[in-house]
């Protein structure tokens, strides 16, 4: 794509972004807590700021939490009700953690306002200040999320994408969010922090007749293939863990599409943004310029905790975010 047709691309997903803001604001707003709970945005961020002073995991952990929450029914919160057959049940679901800082937000919001704020806003504001404390974006989004009552494992194999998914298969689930193919770039990105068990990019590997395992993508960088089959080797403990991004992977920063360029991309689902024509020159973009992808990130952040949030008389207000009120 030459560079005019991009600035277009761009411009067009801005376009089409500030007129969704518009749209969205109808019913969420900044600062929506001002009057009601002022302290509300303070007590969220000294939480994930003092959680992740003691654990540096935590950013990744929320910042997953809000994709999961936030693709199946909406960002509701539905993810952290607690019972059977909840989403949290779902083996899509799992790994997903952070649920205790949220938690524990929630308590101290309780004491200042409580039946004011949202579960569903916690979760969103708590992986926006996640990103900011690893080095990301600082930015602001609108609240005003109210709290769903369903919860259901059945929900989550339909609406969490899985590594195994086409491009095409991709951008059709983020399409019936209303996320483009530049948010999914954008999204996407969010594995420069974190960790995956070894079991998520098993696909990539098979073994050999001794039970020795050997590279089956061969998109894969051989040397960087060398590495996690020896973190990963055939019968590794189900609990091994490996950082998504080798180099900084507690840093938010554009590594993540400097590794999909030198085909050290940990998932197949993340390599296949290089095997597009019209995804590999985002990615190169994004590479290229880190100020690019945090602009980018603001807009597709944004888009991405609003997908399906309710609002007026519809959910509510959780006194505790394992539970309905009822
Ligand atoms: C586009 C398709 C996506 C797929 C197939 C995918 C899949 C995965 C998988 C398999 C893991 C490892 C889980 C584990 O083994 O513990 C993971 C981790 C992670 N994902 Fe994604 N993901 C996708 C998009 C996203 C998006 C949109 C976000 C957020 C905006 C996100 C944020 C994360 C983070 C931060 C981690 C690390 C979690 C931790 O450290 O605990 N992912 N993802």
């Amino acid at each position: 794509m030459e560079t005019r047709t991009r600035t277009l691309f761009l411009a067009i997903s801005y376009l089409f972004m500030f007129s969704f803001v518009c749209f969205v604001k109808g019913s969420l707003s900044f600062n929506f807590y001002a009057a009601s709970c002022p302290s509300a945005e303070l007590i969220i961020r000294d939480t994930v700021n003092s959680f992740s002073s003691t654990d540096p995991s935590i950013p990744g952990k929320l910042l997953r939490l809000v994709f999961h929450d936030c693709f199946v029914e909406g960002c509701d919160a539905s993810l952290m009700l607690q019972g059977n057959n909840t989403e949290q049940s779902d083996p899509g679901n799992r790994s997903v953690g952070g649920f205790s800082v949220i938690d524990s937000a929630k308590r101290v919001i309780e004491k200042f306002c409580p039946g004011t704020v949202s579960c569903a806003d916690i979760i969103a504001m708590a992986a926006r200040d996640a990103v900011d404390i690893a080095g990301g974006p600082r930015i602001m989004i609108p609240t005003g999320r109210r709290d769903g009552m369903i919860s259901l494992a059945s929900n989550v194999r339909p609406n969490i994408v899985d590594t195994s998914f086409s491009m095409d298969e991709m951008v059709q689930l983020f399409a019936t969010k209303g996320l483009s193919l530049l948010d999914l770039v954008v999204l996407s990105g969010a594995h420069t922090i974190g960790t995956a068990h070894c079991s998520s990019f098993r696909d990539r590997f098979e073994e050999d007749s001794r039970g020795k395992l050997m590279l089956a993508d061969k998109t894969l960088d051989s040397d960087y293939a060398e590495v996690l089959m020896e973190q990963c080797p055939s019968g590794v403990q189900p609990s091994v863990k490996v950082n998504n991004d080798p180099q900084t992977s507690l840093v938010f920063d554009n590594m993540y599409y400097q590794n999909l360029l030198a085909h050290k991309g940990l998932f197949q689902s993340d390599s296949v943004l290089i095997s597009n024509d019209s995804t590999r020159i985002l990615v190169e973009d994004f590479a290229n310029d880190q100020d690019l992808f945090f602009q980018n990130w603001a807009q597709s952040f944004l888009k991405l905790t609003t997908v399906g949030v309710k609002s007026g008389d519809v959910g509510e207000i959780r006194i505790s975010c394992a539970s309905t009120n009822a």
